[in-house]
């Protein structure tokens, strides 16, 4: 008969609660796929209410993290407290101590994920946090594990599914106040939503999946964002009228001269591209490599069931691991050239308002964008009258600084309603 591992889990809320009944519900399950029994041994959560609905006959249940991190019958640790601090540094005192350790923590691991992967001791089972990006989408494991002979060049992904909702809501003529408080009602968004709204979320993301796709060592402070405050019903309107949707769009890629990682409110083509039709908490992750060519990996982003199917995951990867005196392998990560903003290229889409009673304004718009070094593609009229669409080529991004600033200068003969990145249809 194998042994027995002991389980710590630390936290007990969405997450936590939902790993917490899989492991008694599916224990035999779980025991024919790890290579023994997984027991629950210890549950830190300093919230009562939270255990209520919970079977934890034979755990120790108390408020104390750390106590359970160290206690002697403990040899996975499953951290789902979530946020940088004291989550971190529990899972490097567990990893420390020779523990193998799981978690979903996107904030850890897009911050301090090198750090942790160093501290992982020979034969203890290692580190795995699945659930920290795309929850139910075995997106790290694919680019762990299959992808290993191709080079990526880009990824290109929507890995937010909350602004996915508020976004939703704004194509059907909410305002942006209510489709906030909308999407917090129905659960998709905490009370204080910044880190989606704001694209902190997005950007902690797709640093994980640079390292994982792309060996690199980046952090959140090194993606160029911008989140989706400021979008009004009337750019999705307009956005309808051009056969797109507004999306946030996380895109790490490749260059010449770096990596270049945006996560940006961008138009979307609907239908078109695979990232046009998501909704609520559906994310999806295209992979762009030179061998595989195009992958597109989609599914629930979000919610107990898919994040806690990631984290049962990882435990049976990591308890196999333990039990045959292994670590689950981390692809290595070295730091990389990031292209700053200004040496960046996108292709963008500008909402423009004409001045008032100008004749040939629209001509006149044109040619500031093209003095400015800005790439126009195509323009077209508006949804709104003195409206007008402008589509760009691939143009660096200090070239539409250089036009929005001229849109602002007094007697300019456009103002700028909106404007933001676009995707191309996929061929
Ligand atoms: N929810 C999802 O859909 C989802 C999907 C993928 C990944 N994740 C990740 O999974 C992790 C957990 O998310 P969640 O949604 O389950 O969060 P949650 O519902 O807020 O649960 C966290 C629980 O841990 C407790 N807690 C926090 N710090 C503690 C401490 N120091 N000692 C004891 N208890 C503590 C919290 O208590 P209080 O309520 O008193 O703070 C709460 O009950 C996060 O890293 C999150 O990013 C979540």
């Amino acid at each position: 008969m194998a042994t027995e591992l002991g389980i710590a889990l630390l936290g007990a809320g969405t997450v936590g609660a939902a790993v917490a009944r899989e492991l008694d519900a599916h224990a035999d399950r779980l025991a024919q796929r790890s290579g023994g029994p997984l027991v629950l041994r210890r549950l830190a959560e300093r919230d009562p209410a939270r255990l209520r609905a919970l079977r934890l006959d034979g755990v120790t249940v108390g408020d104390d993290a750390e106590a359970a991190v160290a206690a002697p019958d403990v040899d996975i640790v499953v951290e789902l407290l979530g946020g940088l601090n004291p989550a971190g540094a529990l899972l490097e005192t567990a990893l420390g101590r020779g523990l193998g350790a799981v978690t979903a923590n996107k904030a850890v691991i897009a911050t301090g994920g090198r750090r942790l992967a160093a501290a992982v001791r020979p034969g203890s089972g290692g580190l795995a946090f699945e659930a920290a990006v795309g929850a139910a989408m075995p997106v790290l494991a694919m680019l762990r594990d299959s992808l290993r002979g191709d080079e990526v060049h880009s990824i290109t992904a929507v890995i937010n599914g909350t602004t996915n909702h508020i976004l939703r809501r704004l194509e059907e003529g909410d305002g942006f106040d209510r489709a906030v408080a909308d999407a917090q009602q129905r659960g998709f968004a905490e009370a204080d939503p910044s880190s989606d709204l704001d694209g902190h979320d997005a950007a902690q993301k797709l640093c994980i999946l640079a390292w994982f796709a792309m060996g690199a060592d980046v952090t959140p402070d090194q993606v160029q964002r911008r989140g989706i405050r400021g979008i009004e019903p009337e750019d999705l309107r307009a956005a309808s009228g051009l056969g797109s949707v507004v999306r946030l769009v996380a895109r790490a890629e490749r260059s010449g001269a770096g990596l270049e990682l945006t996560v940006q409110p961008t138009l979307v083509p609907r239908p078109g591209h695979p990232l046009g039709d998501l909704e609520g908490a559906d994310n999806a992750v295209l992979v762009e490599s030179d061998l595989a060519g195009r992958l597109l990996l989609r599914g629930r982003g979000a919610g107990a069931d898919a994040a806690a199917s990631a984290v049962l995951s990882d435990l049976v990867v990591v308890a196999r691991a333990r039990r045959e005196g292994r670590v689950l392998p981390l692809p290595p990560a070295a730091p990389v050239p990031v292209r700053d903003a200004e040496a960046s290229m996108s292709e963008a889409w500008l909402r423009l308002r004409l001045a008032g009673g100008k004749g040939g304004a629209a001509g006149d718009a044109r040619r500031t964008l093209q003095q400015a070094g800005v790439t126009v593609e195509r323009t077209t009229a508006g949804v709104d009258e003195g409206e007008v669409e402008v589509l760009t080529g691939p143009t660096s991004r200090a070239a539409l600084a250089r036009a929005l600033e001229a849109f602002h200068a007094a007697g300019a003969p456009a103002s700028v309603a909106q404007t933001m990145d676009r995707l191309e249809p996929l061929a």
